[in-house]
């Protein structure tokens, strides 16, 4: 009797999702021994590592899941932490069989890539990415994200992934794999996650700071665990520096959205990124407008950087074979400026706002394309 109802227990257990690797615990090796007496259940958990960050949530969750078992009146979690060998064993298994410093990205994953550029800095490439991808996510897709803006990162504000000092947390780390925060369902992975704070040890921080940015990006693709994604989106810096040509040797089969503001100077240089991107194997997809005319309360129209940027840049990445199209046009907005300084995203927190609607119908566009499969040729057998 007690058996069957221990039994009961642990499969309610094993069912709670670790919040930080996304697996259920009885996937993750996570659950030992579980056992009812008198109606106390009684559940040991095993954390990854000590000072777990997400320790009181899983021990919350494993609790109620106890608890919900019929015939179980109190719960009792036993917290454990793994040893090095299990620990060991788990991030094998979430490799999924991959060599250690494999690249997860390549040709053949099911993950859809996408870089974000731009030629001029400052045209609202970081805040659009960072609002595709909480849309995209809202859609239902397993949506990551690679701030690979490693002088200018941002992402992190504009995701709201700040702690009480302003300063983006630290990952969790699972031995040499590295787990990114998640915020409104998007996985972010950032440099500003790895900088020093004022007091601590260089532990850990080292890695990531002295070396070349080819280095880094490349550790951003190969040693987070962003686990199966239906889509990966870069934001890259402003231009075509150094980082865009490391990502398009690191991923050439990316797409690339190209982001632009109306104006024409801006169009121009825009145009030149997504055709240097073109001369890495990558394929320009889309351009998106930022900063279009806006329709202010009294009516008027304020187009602060004129009109026509987006459907330039459109056409000129546009070839005989295939056509760029002009995903959206973004217009001014002081809703999606402050959600960015607020770290609330517009497209979730007033998803009315005409920026939001833009950048959520670009995000509808993306999405239709069924993921790893468009672009590559079909192998057909015969
Ligand atoms: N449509 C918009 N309406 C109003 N403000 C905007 C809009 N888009 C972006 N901004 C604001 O413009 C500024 C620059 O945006 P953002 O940092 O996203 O640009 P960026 O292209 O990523 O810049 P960088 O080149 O520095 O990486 C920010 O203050 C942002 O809030
Ligand atoms: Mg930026």
């Amino acid at each position: 009797m007690t058996g069957a109802l221990a039994d009961r227990v642990r499969d309610a257990v094993a069912g709670v999702t670790d919040p930080e690797l996304r697996r259920p615990l009885g996937e993750l090796d996570m659950l030992r021994d579980v056992a009812v007496r008198d109606g106390v259940a009684e559940v040991g958990i095993a954390l990854t590592i000590v000072g777990c960050p997400a320790a009181d949530r899983i021990e919350r969750d494993v609790r109620d899941a106890a608890a919900s078992v019929s015939g179980i009146h109190a719960v009792d979690v036993r917290v454990g932490v793994m040893s090095p060998d299990e620990r060991k064993a788990l991030t094998e298994k979430l490799r999924g069989g991959r060599a250690k410093r494999e690249m997860p990205f390549g040709p053949d994953s099911l993950t859809r890539v996408i870089a974000v550029t731009s030629g001029k800095g400052g045209v609202g490439k970081s805040t659009v990415t960072a609002n595709l991808a909480v849309a995209l996510a809202a859609r239902g897709l397993r949506v990551g994200l690679v701030d690979a803006d490693v002088h200018g990162f941002s992402i992190p504000g504009l995701l709201g992934l700040v702690d009480a000092d302003g300063l983006p947390p630290a990952p969790t780390r699972l031995d040499d794999l590295i787990l990114p925060p998640v915020a409104y369902g998007v996985k972010v992975i950032s440099i500003g996650m790895f900088l020093r704070r004022p007091g601590e040890d260089a532990a850990g921080a080292v890695a990531w700071r002295g070396p070349m940015l080819h280095r880094t990006v490349q550790q951003f693709l190969t040693d987070v665990f962003f686990g199966d994604l239906d889509l990966l989106l870069l934001d890259m810096p402003p231009g075509t520096g150094d980082v865009a040509i490391s990502v398009g040797q690191l991923l050439p089969h990316a797409d690339v959205l190209v982001v632009t503001t109306p104006q024409a100077a801006a169009a121009e240089v825009a145009v030149r990124s997504g055709l240097v991107a073109r001369q890495t194997g990558q394929r320009p997809i889309g351009v998106i407008e930022n900063m279009a005319a806006m329709t202010l309360a009294d009516g008027t129209v304020l187009d602060l950087f004129g009109a026509g940027g987006g459907d330039e840049v459109a056409r000129a990445l546009s070839t005989d074979e295939t056509t760029v199209p002009l995903l959206a046009s973004v217009p001014l907005s002081p809703a999606l400026r402050s959600g960015g300084d607020d770290g609330r995203p517009v497209v979730l927190s007033q998803p009315d706002d005409p920026a939001a609607r833009a950048i959520d119908a670009a995000a509808a566009a993306l999405a239709i394309r069924p993921r790893g499969l468009a672009g590559k040729p079909l192998r057909l057998s015969v």
